[in-house]
């Protein structure tokens, strides 16, 4: 099984409008209200993907029994540390050509509840294949949970896929995970500055790499990726840019590396199928979600470039 961490779930609302105004009232459309975050749209892609899954992390209130009934409703099979406080909610706004989200920050998770969480992930772990530890922390857990978990995960020899940013990646390389998958701006945002061009972002990976990563995938948007491996250094682009809802778009490709880690699969294949997985979510409006059909159909245009 995949185990997908999602420390901070919410209930995500899409919403769908003509045009948005700022500061106008929109009348809006509800594209979709379900369980959210991003190692739970990991979890929903890998389901699709027909990979056995569990997510695990922290539910509270009214609005996490509403993460747990909607992940159940969906058949993915989940197990939640409770907490005292209230799960949060996010917002999607989609105009056909951006989205606008709005991420409430979540819950204070006491320490007690963190204790809590590692114990059933320990649990957890010893059946896992692979684990995808995704998106934010919600306040209180520490600084450094993601470097812990990544700890546990390599112990119990269990490779670790990370998708996270900002001081919690930056910590949780020293713990030496498997693969990181920062986007664009994260990356730049790691290495403390603008990556003008492919040298810029190919140093940036092996920076990464030095302070810890085993592989760094760094999703370009419609531009593709640029991923250091131990395999060697690669650039995938997009067979063709798709206008749609690229927000997840990162969470498909987590999903598809992930499964391409689970079956063994060398680092050219993972990639080929992480874009391609990526590229037909973005048609699909809702993030969580990718057109298999359609990845099926790219993935033979979609070639790996081996680069210096
Ligand atoms: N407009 C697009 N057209 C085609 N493919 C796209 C487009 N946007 C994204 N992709 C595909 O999705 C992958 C991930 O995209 P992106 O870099 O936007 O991830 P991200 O910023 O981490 O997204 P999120 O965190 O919202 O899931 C890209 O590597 C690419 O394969
Ligand atoms: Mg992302």
């Amino acid at each position: 099984m995949i185990l997908c961490v999602c420390l901070n779930p919410a209930v995500d609302t899409t919403y769908v409008v003509p045009d948005l105004t700022y500061g106008a009232t929109h009348r809006v459309d509800v594209a979709g209200r379900r369980a959210g975050g991003k190692a739970l749209n990991v979890a929903r892609v890998l389901h699709q993907l027909g990979e056995q899954v569990l997510a695990t992390g922290f539910a509270g209130g009214a609005d996490g029994a509403a993460v747990l009934d909607d992940l159940a409703g969906s058949g993915i099979e989940a197990e939640l540390t409770a907490i005292e406080g209230q799960s949060r909610r996010t917002v999607t706004v989609y105009d056909g050509r951006d989205a606008t989200v709005f991420n409430e920050n979540g819950p204070v998770v006491l320490d007690d509840e963190w204790q809590a969480f590692r114990s059933l992930y320990r649990r957890r772990l010893v059946d896992a294949s692979v684990v995808v530890v995704a998106g934010s922390q919600p306040p209180g857990v520490p600084v450094d949970a993601y470097a812990q978990l990544t700890t546990l995960a390599r112990a119990a020899g269990v490779p670790v896929l990370l998708d996270a940013s900002g001081p919690e990646l930056r910590a949780a390389l020293a713990a030496r995970p498997d693969v990181v998958k920062p986007n664009r701006l994260e990356l730049a945002e790691l290495v403390g500055h603008q990556l003008e061009d492919l040298d810029d972002v190919l140093a940036a990976c092996r920076t990464l790499v030095a302070q810890g990563a085993g592989a760094v995938v760094v999703s370009l948007g419609a531009e593709g990726l640029v991923a250091v491996t131990p395999d060697g250094s690669f650039r995938v682009q997009v067979p063709r840019p798709v206008v749609g809802n690229a927000t997840g778009a990162g969470d498909a490709l987590a999903a598809a590396v992930a499964r391409g880690l689970r079956r063994g699969d060398d680092w050219p294949d993972r990639l080929a199928s992480g874009v391609a997985v990526s590229v037909a979510s973005v048609t699909v409006d809702l993030a969580g979600a990718t057109d298999e059909e359609l990845a099926a159909a790219l993935l033979p245009s979609i070639a790996v470039e081996s680069i210096r």
